[in-house]
């Protein structure tokens, strides 16, 4: 329920300068992700916009209100971690309930907040158990339930699904994808490493570098308008096969990227021939890694099944549509 507004936001813990001056606009109700590499500074800036650490300078409003003096209790912010710090002694239930018992609410108001919250989640059958009778991704959710019942203007995830196993994952991802289409006035923040959470939970991915944003857009922008080598780099799996010297200079630019995917075996009009120095089967796509002479061999996406063994040589094409030049600074030509 707020637009969250960050104007030249700066962090430094001593001498060290963590967040570098961030300009930032997030709407309500929107659903922003922060992907970066590990020590950007994810975690801290969402810390500054809980109010858990101080800012050093800049100003950070909600609905246009300064927030940077205001407790973080104050805030209308609810806050999941990586590890969910349930208490131990204490029933789901309780788990639930007691920031809504700390703040004196009544006792029957209490309890249809934690009963709805437990039904978005279903975790309904489970308000008797303990944390311990409980498995990784139930515990999760009995976070992110506590965190529902107290009714916050804002949400923020930091890497909370990072714990759980792939199956687990993928479940609670549908999970938050469907809180925030329940919550749709609720503002998110979620931090993750995780590109299919990025790609499919995000209304607008940010992009930050070394206490910096990099680039902000809907997850298609990012993935087909990368604004720099970085980005291109950074969003998408597997990573886009970037190509310089000879092979780039050959398409007029400094640094050529093209995707898995935008590569076809092509024996009549190849772009470039090379041979499969190592393949990668998932059952649904293959993936052939070809030596064609550049720093790294490129990665070609096959769908389905391909029987090329490693040792073949093979002539591929690059989709012209789908190249993506950089100039020697790194920035799109
Ligand atoms: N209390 C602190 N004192 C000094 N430096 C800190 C403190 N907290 C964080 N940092 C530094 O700030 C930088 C950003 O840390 P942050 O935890 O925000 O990174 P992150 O992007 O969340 O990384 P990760 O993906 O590994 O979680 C790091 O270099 C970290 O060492
Ligand atoms: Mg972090």
């Amino acid at each position: 329920m707020a637009n969250i507004k960050l104007k030249n936001v700066k962090k430094s813990y001593g001498s060290v300068d963590v967040i570098k001056g961030i300009d930032l606009d997030i709407k309500k109700g929107e659903f922003m992700v922060f992907v970066g590499p590990s020590g950007c500074g994810k975690s801290t800036l969402l810390r500054l916009i809980s109010g858990l650490e101080d800012i050093t300078s800049g100003d950070l409003e909600f609905d246009g209100e300064r927030m940077n003096n205001v407790l973080p209790s104050k805030r209308g912010i609810a806050m999941v971690f990586q590890s969910y710090a349930l208490y131990p002694h204490m029933t789901v239930y309780d788990n639930m309930a007691f920031g809504l018992k700390l703040a004196k609410s009544d006792a029957d108001a209490i309890k249809s907040r934690v009963e709805e919250a437990a039904k978005m989640l279903q975790i309904d059958h489970l308000l008797d158990r303990l944390p311990k009778q409980l498995s990784g991704g139930q515990r999760q959710r009995v976070a992110i339930g506590r965190a529902i019942v107290r009714d916050p203007r804002v949400f923020l995830f930091d890497e909370p699904l990072s714990n759980l196993d792939a199956a687990l994952r993928v479940a609670t991802r549908l999970e938050i994808a469907k809180l925030h289409h329940d919550m749709s006035d609720v503002t998110m923040i979620y931090v993750t490493h995780d590109q299919v959470e990025a790609m499919t939970l995000a209304d607008r991915i940010c992009v930050l570098r070394d206490g910096l944003v990099e680039q902000v857009g809907t997850p298609s922008e990012l993935y087909e308008k990368p604004n720099s080598v970085f980005v291109a780099g950074f969003i998408g799996s597997p990573k886009m096969n970037f190509l310089r010297g000879d092979f780039a200079s050959s398409f007029n630019c400094a640094t050529l990227g093209i995707r898995s995917e935008h590569i076809v075996l092509d024996n009549d009009n190849p772009t470039w021939k090379g041979k499969v120095v190592h393949t990668e089967d998932l059952g649904s796509d293959n993936y052939l890694f070809v030596d064609i002479g550049a720093e790294e061999p490129l990665i070609v996406r096959q769908a389905g099944k391909v029987e090329i063994a490693v040792g073949t040589e093979i002539s591929i094409r690059a989709l012209d549509e789908h190249l993506h030049r950089f100039d020697a600074n790194d920035k799109p030509i």
